[in-house]
């Protein structure tokens, strides 16, 4: 019996510019573009057999099988593929994350930058990386920078085959560190594709779409001068704005817990003792805390010292989505019709 296979791996991302609200929540198509770092600790690594023999498409995450909406977003995921390549075979889907679930890392850019990758080359699909990116998009719009590693901008587009991201410069380009301050690892109560379609409910989603423009200008600049302070300035003020949306939506998305508040406090006290040091909160309440290699050490252990600290995850640029095991022989050829 053939069985389609493929595995890849993919890194998780911190944006500096953040992604928040759609044009078309279906097709995932953001608002404006945004920027990210690609992270090489927080990855997830990803099998996608597709078989003849299966009923039903099986998801098994850190070794959980998975049923309901979970279970759903990756099979409506794999539909798109499967129509692409003209093929109906439902599949096994075995992920593992190499951090913890609801460590506030976004999980599912990692998870469906590896899952597309996987089911791609499975299928035998010829996608190129732009492609690949677009695909990875509909899954979870973050994953459309996972696919490229390093410093990625993800152009917002108007049309599916015109959302995609792209590397602005590689992992080596800047040894940046992002230490995560986890403070908490309960479940959020709103997953961002549900906050993205409240985003129009604020007030301020206006001033943050007005001046979001100008802002990734800056932080584009800020990564290729490698100019720490200018970067940092322009990735604080938006995610303190992105929050500003959340917390400001009907409903409102309070995020923040008080370790959040403790994180973010000390990093000024920080900054204003000398120390480089910025912060940025995605949809969660956990602090990605961005600093430079020569101060790694002193800040992770400043963190660790805070009481509502429960661990600190530190990463560093990583690579892109790889290809790390295909069953060439028994993968269909391109657009075979099955
Ligand atoms: O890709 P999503 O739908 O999980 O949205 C990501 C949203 C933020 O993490 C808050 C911002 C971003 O750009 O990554």
């Amino acid at each position: 019996m053939p069985v389609y296979r493929a595995k890849a791996q993919a890194g998780a991302n911190i944006a500096f510019i953040k992604y928040w609200g759609n044009l078309d929540d279906a097709l995932r198509l953001p608002l404006t573009n945004s920027l990210s770092m690609t992270l090489d600790r927080a990855t997830t690594v990803t099998e996608v057999a597709f078989r003849p023999d299966l009923a039903a498409d099986v998801l098994i995450i850190n070794g959980v099988q998975q049923g309901g909406a979970a279970l759903e977003r990756v099979s409506r995921h794999l539909d798109h593929l499967r129509a692409r390549a003209g093929l109906t075979w439902r599949a096994r889907v075995l992920s593992e994350n190499s951090f913890p679930t609801g460590a506030g890392i976004a999980s599912s850019a990692a998870a469906f930058a590896a899952l597309t990758a996987a089911a791609a080359a499975a299928l035998g699909l010829d996608l190129s990386p732009r492609e690949l990116s677009t695909y990875a998009r509909l899954g979870s719009g973050s994953a459309a920078r996972s696919v490229f590693g390093g410093f990625v901008e993800w152009v917002a587009g108007a049309r599916h085959e015109d959302s995609y991201a792209y590397p602005i410069a590689p992992p080596s380009h800047w040894t940046l560190v992002d230490a995560v301050a986890v403070v908490s690892t309960a479940h959020k109560a709103m997953g961002s594709t549900g906050g993205h379609a409240l985003a129009s409910t604020s007030p301020f989603q206006p001033a943050r779409l007005a001046h979001v423009h100008t802002a990734l200008a800056k932080a584009r600049s800020a990564i290729l001068a490698r100019d720490f302070h200018a970067l940092g300035e322009v990735m604080e003020l938006d995610a303190l704005a992105m929050h500003a949306v959340m917390m400001t939506s009907r409903p409102s998305l309070l995020y923040w817990q008080p370790g959040t508040l403790a994180v973010m406090h000390a990093v000024r006290s920080w900054r204003e003792a000398g120390i480089p040091v910025y912060f940025t909160i995605d949809a969660g309440p956990n602090v990605h805390v961005i600093t430079l290699p020569e101060h790694e050490s002193w800040v992770v252990a400043q963190l660790q010292a805070i009481p509502d600290v429960r661990e600190v995850l530190v990463n560093y640029p990583g690579p892109g989505v790889r290809l790390l095991e295909r069953e060439e022989e028994s993968s269909p050829s391109p657009n075979t019709t099955l």
